[in-house]
Parts: structure tokens; sequence; C-alpha cells
């Protein structure tokens, strides 16, 4: 089977994890401070602050934006759960606002419309390492006074208009699951130019504390390892070309693939630069399942990102949403993600183009 994701992991990732074992130093320390210092370079914020997951990156980056219960944060249905999850975690309600669907991120036009007096934050995602419109959403929420918090769960590396991912609003989390363009087996990151939030953030991931048992602020254990942090640093080394290889690996499928009846292949905005996280098909006409059947019969891994809405979901129905956005919809149902990682071969991708070519003559 040719997996739709497969984490890099070579020796040099092993060998530093062994040093940090070796050091007896294993909790929250020096390589988390490193690895912290070197991301906040690439991504060219002031800082960057580890956490535990994407999710309580996410977790934090609310409590740092004040948004508490009662308030709302606008965000997009067509994304991981824990994009709505953790507006919830904070006592506060995610309004899931409709894509556009060409690049599946927030339509930056429908925004207006989920604003009201209650609204505290806008939470993009860049979805499947495509950055979302950010120009106009730092406008709305300029001109709403919200704070602009990047989901870049899945964007390490990615750029729009020449600046990275992770520095393009107030804040932004990062997830270094090992699916993700780089892992530190489960991570996370906020970036931020804003040195009082990355100072608070610092307190709220270890429990509150300022100095040694001396708690100021109801806090959380959210911290990273330096286990984690060793396989990050090394990881964040090579993500340039692992990056490179997946937009590679993109353009080889797109060029083949663009032409098959019935399959569209990915939209990309001129103004970013996409690091395809997924690559992501749109399949016609009802016969996404029938194809991923196909694809699946012949050893090709495939994944659904998403199969519904997050408003779809069951936590979400029990509690009263009832959205529907037209467009996220018919993503959920339209929508399948091919391999595209840095490890496959020339081979695997004939072999990904040639079943899709002769899977849609059969299904269409
Ligand atoms: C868009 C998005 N947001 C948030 C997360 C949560 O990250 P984690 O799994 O590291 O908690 C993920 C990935 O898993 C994601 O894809």
């Amino acid at each position: 089977m040719i997996p739709v994701a497969k984490p890099f992991i070579a020796e040099e990732e092993v060998e530093e994890v062994i040093k940090v074992l070796r050091s007896g130093f294993i909790a929250q320390g020096p390589q988390v401070a490193d690895f912290e210092e070197k991301f906040a370079n690439y991504v060219g914020t002031k800082h960057a602050v580890a956490v535990s997951s994407g999710t309580t990156a996410l977790h934090l980056s609310l409590l740092l934006a004040g948004v508490a219960s009662g308030d709302e944060v606008i965000t997009t249905p067509f994304s991981f759960a824990a994009t709505g999850n953790c507006a919830l975690y904070v006592g506060a309600r995610p309004v899931f606002s409709d894509i556009d669907p060409k690049t599946y991120n927030l339509n930056p036009e429908k925004i207006d419309d989920a604003i009201t007096e209650r609204t505290k934050a806008i939470l993009p995602v860049h979805l499947y390492g495509q950055p979302a419109e950010m120009d106009r959403i730092n406008e709305i929420a300029r001109e709403h006074e919200l704070l602009v918090i990047e989901d870049a769960a899945q964007a390490h590396g990615a750029m729009y208009n020449n600046k990275m991912a992770g520095s393009l609003g107030d804040m932004a989390c990062f997830s270094f699951y090992p699916t993700k363009n780089m892992t530190t087996s489960e991570g996370g990151m906020i970036t931020t130019d804003n040195s009082e939030m990355a100072d608070l953030a610092r307190i709220l991931r270890a429990h509150g504390e300022k100095e040694r048992y001396e708690h100021v602020v109801l806090g959380y254990n959210f911290r990273m390892t330096d286990i984690a942090a060793a396989i990050g640093r090394v990881q964040l080394k090579r993500l340039p070309e692992l990056n490179q290889k997946r937009i590679e690996n993109a353009k080889y499928l797109s060029e083949h693939i663009k032409n098959i009846y019935g399959i569209s292949v990915p939209y990309v905005s001129p103004k970013v630069l996409h690091v395809y996280h997924q690559y992501t098909l749109r399949v016609a006409d009802g016969r996404r399942d029938q194809l991923m059947e196909k694809l699946n019969q012949n050893g090709i891994g495939t994944g659904i990102h998403y199969p519904k809405p997050i408003y779809a979901q069951k936590l979400y129905q029990d509690l009263g949403y009832q959205n529907h956005c037209l467009e996220a919809e018919r993503a959920s149902s339209e929508v399948l993600s091919i391999p595209v990682h840095p490890l496959l071969t020339v081979e695997e991708l004939e072999k990904i183009v040639i079943t899709l070519k002769e899977a849609s003559e059969q299904i269409f």
C-alpha cells in the first residue's frame, strides 16, 4: 500500500533523541528552548512557544486572546475538529462561516455576516498547506477590532505574499503530529510578535507558575518534552527540503492528472506558496467513494479531509448547531486526498497517475 502520509524519521532524529535520553533531562529543557528560538527565526516572529500539541496551542491562543464564556470565534467548518473545539474549551462559541470552493479556506466575503457584538477573534485555517486569504481577513479584523489567530497546523513553511504562515496574524498555532510536514511525534507551537502574549503563554503552559511554586493564574500542563523538541530541531532543518519534495510531487501529479475526466486538481492562489500537507482532488458526479475504492483496491492510500463539516459532528448537533454551509458540505462529499508525501518514488507517482486514469475510464 502507498500510504497517504508517511513521517520521514532518519538516523539523525534517532541519535538526537538518544542523546536527550542519556542526558537524563527529558522534560521541558534546553532542547525546547533551542527549538523555540529556531522556529521563531524560521517563521519570522519574535517569539515561539512550544506546547504539547496543535490542539493545546489553539486552546492556549484563545486564552491569550482573552476569549471566554459568551464570546464568539469565527472559523471554518471545513477543518479538523480541534479548530472548533478550542473555542468550546474556553466556554466560547465557534461560529462557522462558509469556505471558498476553490481554495477550501474561509471565504472572506462571508465573514461580515457572521460578526456580532460577541465576536472576539477570527480563526482562519491554512487548509492542506495553502494559506487563507489573509489580507482581506486582517482588514475585516481591523475594522471590527478582532484578533486573528492562524491555524497553521497544516502549513509549516507555506507563504502568503512572500510572508511565512505563522507570521500573518496576531498569533498562530502549529501542530507537529506525525502526518504533518514536520513532526515531533506529538507537539505544537504558538508563534507571535506580541511579547506580553508570549510571556503569558509560557506561564499558562506550566500551571500558571511565574516562579517555581508561585502560581499566579490558573494554568495547565501543556509543556513539550525535550525528547519531542530534539526531533523537532532536526525536522525543522529538513523542512525546506521536505516541502520542496512535496511541491515537486504535487507538480508532477497535477500535470499528469489535470486532463483526466471527472477529476479536478488543486487550485493554487497566485499569492501563495502551497506546501501540500495534503494533495486533494475533487471528484465529480458523486463518484468520489467509487474512485476511492478503486485506488484502495490497487494499493493506493487515500484520505477524506474532511467527511463532514465540523458543525455536522454529533458533538455540535447535540449543542444545537443548525448551520448549512453549502460549499463546505459540497466539498465534504467530493474531496479525496492522495499521497504527495516526500518519500514517494517516481514509480509510485507513475502508479498513482495510471491507476487514476484507469479508474476514471471505468467509473465515468
Ligand atoms: C487544521 C488543524 N488544526 C488543529 C489540529 C490539531 O493538532 P494536534 O493533532 O497536534 O492536536 C490539526 C491536526 O491534527 C489540524 O489539522
